[in-house]
């Protein structure tokens, strides 16, 4: 928060502006919004390109923080019929993001508020999130994505990646960097699994979307194989020495995963209490 920074400590910007001989400057500056990533649009092809991979529905809800003219929201709403919030901290930006929508007749679908990307509510409304921001930035909204977005949420970045957070899917578009994540279930931890007859006992160790973990039947240890976690979807396989690979697919649904084994055998786990 170079800017932020910089402004919170008038000395050092007053300093700044008299050394620079820009006093005329000062007032407009003033009242320049603290911006933590200078405007800079996505072209219209990566745009398009960002919509697509986050299969974006017309049920959707797609939030751009720092929305700039607004052209990621009005496009979803323009192309899928989505609705839309753009966040932006520059008021003009806002303005523009606002006659935009209205000329391209998606006024009732997108909305458009000058706000700061560091307040605006992550939360379980949110189907859809795009960003064009920082590495730095991205890395202080990655918390916040991973647990204030609900699992299956699809998160879109223009040019910036989260760390080791590694993406989906990654894309050249144009000769940008494009980044696609899906944002993953709580799945660590002990839970107890009943299939057919078996009790089973199943310790996931996860990484974001990696997930690792061994299975306990009838008193011998597996470890899983081929475990996927899509969202809320997750699947692996246990294969026993002796007698076949059983594969489990289910969905993660807070405490509990429901799911049916390809055999069409239904089984279910419930989180183990803390021992
Ligand atoms: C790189 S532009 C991206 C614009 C648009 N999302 C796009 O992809 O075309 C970044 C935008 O973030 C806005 N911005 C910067 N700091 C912000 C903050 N703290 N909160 C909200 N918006 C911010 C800027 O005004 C600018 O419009």
């Amino acid at each position: 928060m170079i800017a932020r920074t910089l402004l919170s400590s008038p000395r050092t910007l007053a300093a700044v502006i008299v050394s620079a001989g820009l006093l005329s400057a000062s007032a407009a500056l003033a009242q320049a919004p603290a911006l933590d990533v200078p405007y800079v649009p996505t072209p219209e092809a990566v745009v398009d390109r960002m919509l697509e991979l986050a299969d974006v529905k017309p049920t959707d809800y797609v939030v751009d923080l720092g929305s700039g003219d607004g052209r990621m929201p009005i496009r979803a709403a323009q192309k899928y019929g989505a609705r839309g919030l753009g966040v932006d901290l520059n008021p003009e930006r806002v303005k523009e993001a606002v006659a935009n929508a209205q000329a391209a007749g998606v006024s009732d679908k997108v909305e458009f508020r000058v706000g700061d990307l560091y307040e605006t509510p992550l939360d379980e409304r949110v189907d859809v999130m795009t960003m064009y921001l920082l590495t730095r930035v991205n890395a202080d909204l990655r918390p916040r994505i991973l647990n204030g977005l609900k699992p299956g949420t699809r998160v879109v970045s223009h040019a910036f990646n989260m760390g080791d957070w590694t993406p989906d899917r990654a894309e050249k578009v144009e000769g940008r960097d494009v980044y696609f994540w899906i944002v993953p279930a709580k799945v660590d931890g002990r839970w107890q699994m009943k299939a057919g007859n078996d009790e089973i006992l199943l310790d996931l160790t996860q990484q974001f979307q990696r997930v690792q973990g061994v299975a306990r039947i009838n008193g011998r240890y597996h470890t899983i194989q081929a475990a996927t976690l899509r969202g809320e979807e997750i699947s692996f396989s246990v294969e026993p020495r002796e007698g076949p690979v059983r594969r489990f697919n289910g969905r993660v649904k807070g405490g509990a995963i429901e799911g049916t084994s390809p055999d069409g055998t239904p089984w279910s786990a419930r989180r183990a209490a803390a021992s």
